[in-house]
């Protein structure tokens, strides 16, 4: 199975190479195995260097990955347990004052971008999830004031697809899609 993107030119194989399964084994992970992906996380740039990103984590058999779990929605909550990590990723929205950040987002999801990368280059896998209770999670974790959760994300090592349900097993198998780059990127637009 290969699910490598086929792109129109080069790029990085790390790149290349990631992709979000479901299907993990059931090696532990330790936090020495994260802490590049989360140091490259941290590095993320964003807006005013506002770091707005926090992350909470999860390892299998601990009761932080359990409250995780619990939050998951539908299909979610049968695969991402079986990952060795699940971590939730919240950003402060807004600063002492009660005032709005528009970019908390943006750069949360740059962190989590980072995060991905170089967690495939060490060997491990990333899902996102938005498909979670982002409201049961703000008051699991007892999140301060102006900080929100926005996504789970389950990391490990890379499973069989025979150990998903049929459904799964399929779209675990299927290439990778994305639309032509000429419909993504405008030269000279004017
Ligand atoms: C913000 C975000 C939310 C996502 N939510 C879910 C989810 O709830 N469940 C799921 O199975 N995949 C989820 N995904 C994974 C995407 O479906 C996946 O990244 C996309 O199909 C591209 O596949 P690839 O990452 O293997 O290239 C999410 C991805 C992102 C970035």
């Amino acid at each position: 199975m290969s699910k490598t993107a086929v792109t129109s030119v080069p790029i990085h194989s790390v790149l290349a190479e990631r992709w979000s399964p479901r299907s993990y084994t059931d090696q532990i992970l330790t936090k020495a195995d994260l802490a590049p992906a989360f140091e490259a996380a941290r590095w993320s740039p964003s807006a005013n260097n506002a770091q707005e990103w926090r992350y909470i984590v999860g390892f299998r058999g601990d009761a932080t990955f359990d409250a995780i779990a619990k939050t998951l929605a539908g299909w979610n909550a049968t695969w991402a347990p079986t990952a060795g990590a699940l971590v939730v990723a919240a950003a402060q929205v807004e600063d002492a004052e009660g005032k709005a950040n528009p970019f908390a987002i943006y750069d949360l999801g740059q962190s989590v971008a980072h995060f991905s990368v170089q967690a495939h280059a060490d060997g491990l896998h990333v899902h996102q999830m938005a498909g979670t209770d982002t409201a049961a999670l703000d008051e699991a974790f007892n999140l301060p004031a102006g900080i929100k959760s926005f996504v789970v994300f389950a990391v490990g090592n890379l499973g069989s697809p025979d150990a998903l349900p049929e459904q799964l097993a399929e779209r675990e198998v299927k290439p990778r899609e994305r639309r032509p780059l000429d419909e993504t990127v405008f030269y000279s637009a004017l």
